[in-house]
């Protein structure tokens, strides 16, 4: 769910980074008829990036348009994550460039946006003083005022957190779209108290979007040429929305099987899947629905129990071992990913240990790896002692970045020789004489294209190579316009 790791140079990189900071262009835009424009740059995890789109939406019907060149902007926005120190350390080097065209075009307005803004409140305006408006997640409806205002000289800053809004009537301007795959948020905040993390201060309580509304937008996506949605959320299995009209309540396992009755030819994705709500009948919604894809991100954080207690993750080594088990038992060909933190709290090399036995255990596709970074204000900043030195940290995510990708190659090699069905994304990352996609357990292939195929289309591709990172083959059979 997350891409702004590793956050060490020096280290092996597993994680596709390339998203970090991306700006939405213009070219994407619907045609709405604007008299000003802004400038996007998003951080932080796949809701940020979504919430993005949702800004763009409210922003064009204030007469605001989208461009891909902050100098010819109005409004420069920056949509900020607060996870880790490096996260927002990002931000900060950020605004210097930021302020460099505000010098060069004075009346150009900055505003800061998402975890960061509703973290440090009114305090950025004091310690970034070219800073015009700050605004949190669920406030986003309030933009066009707060512009109105900065417009006129008057700083503004809304960072009120909402027990119910959802963004559900927003319709998201697809603005980074490939016109393939999309995320649909399906809820917001996060209810857990995991001791390391900011997200439930940034993103407040949780609350789920109405059912109807997700189908409604997945079916429109569809309808568009979309083949595949992902549903987001911080923990999509504890999802429940009650009907207003009928009290009837729907569950995950239920929001699951009604999208992925849209139309079998769209693919059903989620994260993140928090271990201890998964339940079997979400298990059995994936096995019973080829839609559905067989790729499951069940974030473990370490291996060991005491650990796991200290951060408050509510299960045991043992918990998560029989939730793994029960998912290959369910569905043998599920991927599993992961994501890892070392060095938390009084982690012994013992407990380090547990984590990297884990890891081979679980054999997950990939895992996305941090060191611990203690957050202000969490739990563990208010009770416990960050105790393991930065370059143990650091060597313990070496080693368990090792470990998952040789892990990743293993599993990718074993996959020689299988034919799977890929949804065709776009241009190879190499060459635009290859296509790449994804198969349902989520693993990138690259293979050459033949005439008449196009992003969305389905075909099925034997595959004849591998690294850790990538399938590469040769397609067989026809090409479904699907
Ligand atoms: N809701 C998701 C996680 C969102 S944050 C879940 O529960 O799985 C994404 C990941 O960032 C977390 O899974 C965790 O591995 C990492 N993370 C969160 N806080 C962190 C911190 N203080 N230091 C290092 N990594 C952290
Ligand atoms: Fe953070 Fe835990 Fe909530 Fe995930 S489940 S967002 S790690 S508090
Ligand atoms: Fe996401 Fe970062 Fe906020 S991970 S929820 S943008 S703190």
């Amino acid at each position: 769910m997350y891409n702004d790791n590793p956050t060490i140079s020096d280290l092996p990189k597993v994680v596709d980074e390339n998203k970090q900071g991306e700006v939405f262009g213009a070219e994407f835009a619907q045609n709405q008829p604007h008299t000003k424009q802004f400038y996007i740059e998003s951080y932080g995890c796949q809701m940020n990036f979504s919430d993005s789109e949702i800004v763009a939406s409210i922003l064009g019907e204030a007469g605001y348009g989208p461009t891909r060149d902050m100098e010819a902007a109005d409004l420069i926005l920056v949509n900020t994550c607060s996870i880790r120190e490096k996260a927002e350390e990002t931000v900060r080097k950020r605004l210097r460039v930021f302020d460099k065209v505000k010098q060069r075009k004075p009346g150009t307005m900055i505003g800061v946006l998402g975890c960061m803004a509703e973290r440090l409140k009114a305090k950025f305006l004091e310690e970034e003083k070219l800073v015009d408006i700050v605004v949190g997640p669920d406030a986003y409806r309030d933009l066009p005022s707060l512009v109105a205002g900065a417009e006129e000289g008057e700083k503004g800053v809304n960072v009120f957190l909402s027990r119910e809004e959802t963004y559900a009537d927003i319709s998201p301007v697809r603005l980074q779209s490939n016109g393939v795959t999309a995320f649909i948020s399906i809820m917001r905040g996060c209810d857990n108290m995991c001791s390391f993390c900011v997200v439930p201060y940034t993103r407040g309580r949780e609350r789920s979007r109405s059912a109807f509304s997700i189908v409604a937008e997945a079916t429109d996506l569809f309808d568009k040429g979309f083949r595949e949605v992902t549903l987001l959320g911080q923990n999509v299995d504890s999802y429940k929305w009650e009907n207003p009209e009928t009290g009837r309540k729907t569950n995950f396992a239920e929001l699951l099987t009604m999208t992925a009755a849209v139309d079998p030819n769209l693919r059903i994705r989620f994260s993140t899947s928090h271990p201890k709500d998964i339940t079997d009948d979400v298990l059995y919604a994936m096995r019973d629905h080829d839609n559905v894809c067989k790729y499951i991100h069940l974030p473990v954080q370490s291996g060991n129990s005491r650990i796991l207690d200290l951060m408050n993750r509510t299960y045991t080594r043992e918990w998560y071992i029989d939730k793994v088990k029960r998912i290959y038992e369910i569905m043998p060909d599920c991927a599993i990913s992961s994501d890892v933190i070392t060095g938390f709290c009084t982690e012994t090399e013992a407990d380090h240990r547990e984590t990297l036995s884990m890891i081979e255990f679980a054999r997950y596709s990939m895992s996305y790896m941090f060191f611990y970074s203690e957050r202000p204000g969490t739990p563990a900043a208010r009770k416990l002692e960050d105790d393991v030195p930065l370059k143990v940290k650091k060597r313990r995510l070496t080693e368990i970045i090792e470990l998952q990708t040789g892990i990743s190659a293993e599993l990718n090699a074993g996959e020689v020789g299988k034919v799977f069905r890929v949804l065709i994304e776009g241009d190879s990352k190499r060459s635009d004489q290859d296509w790449k996609g994804r198969t349902t357990q989520n693993r990138m292939v690259v293979f050459p294209k033949q005439a008449g195929q196009k992003p969305g289309d389905y075909v099925h591709v034997h595959i004849k190579d591998s690294s850790s990172a990538t399938l590469t083959g040769l397609q067989v059979g026809t090409t479904v316009h699907a």
